[in-house]
């Protein structure tokens, strides 16, 4: 039997990190094979394409997908494919649906032309479960202060259209997709995403 395998989506400021660590926490202690990945930037290459992504010269849509869909699909083939193959659970800080909101939604690139771009570049290996962590990102960029990247740094429409995407695609995947309100306290939230990880098993 191949690992699970779960992804981790919401703004920025919205806790992914937070409670990626706590869940890692979690499955370790319990004896289990965890590996927590991210993108873009899970591999050397990915490094290189998050520097041009999220620091580099202004790009158009396009380019922006093309980069961010490049990196996951080697970051699919060389970390998370290998790691559920010896069964391991991988958690990965973001993952298609961040394209699917940022580039499909946000800056209107369209939901299909993005999901299809991104299944053909995972070879249609999609999350077991998703974790959103659903934050008006007005609230998580406060959290985040006021260093901000190329994508932190576009408007609250922006953000707001982000957000209402992703509860969009939740609302289409139920089954995949679970909805946390991340205003809460960090041990509310990483409490729901426990309940949530023992239902998948
Ligand atoms: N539930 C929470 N309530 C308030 N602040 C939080 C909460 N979860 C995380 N934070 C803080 O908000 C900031 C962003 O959290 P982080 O986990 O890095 O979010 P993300 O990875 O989604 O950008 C950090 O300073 C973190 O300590
Ligand atoms: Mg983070």
């Amino acid at each position: 039997m191949t690992g699970r395998f779960i992804s981790f989506e919401g703004g920025d400021g919205s806790g992914k990190t937070t409670q990626i660590r706590k869940l890692a926490e979690r499955i370790r202690q319990a004896g289990g094979d965890v590996v927590v990945t991210r993108e873009p930037g899970g591999t050397d290459l990915g490094l290189k394409i998050r520097q041009a992504l999220l620091h580099g010269e202004d790009l158009s849509p396009r380019t922006e997908a093309l980069l961010y869909s490049a990196d996951r699909a080697h970051h699919m083939a060389t970390v998370v494919r290998p790691a559920l193959e010896r069964s391991a659970t991988v958690i990965t800080d973001r993952f298609m649906d961040s394209s699917i909101a940022y580039q499909g939604g946000a800056r209107g690139l369209g939901i299909d032309t993005i999901t299809k771009l991104n299944r053909w570049a995972v070879e249609d290996l999609v999350p077991d479960m998703t974790i959103l962590l659903d934050l008006d990102p007005v609230i998580g960029a406060q959290r985040v202060g006021a260093k901000k990247d190329r994508l932190e740094s576009a408007g609250d429409a922006f953000h707001a259209e982000v957000r209402q995407t992703f509860l969009d695609l939740a609302a289409k995947e139920p089954d995949r997709f679970v909805v946390v309100d991340a205003s809460r306290t960090p041990e509310e939230i990483s409490a729901d995403i426990g309940t949530a990880y023992d239902r998948l098993r």
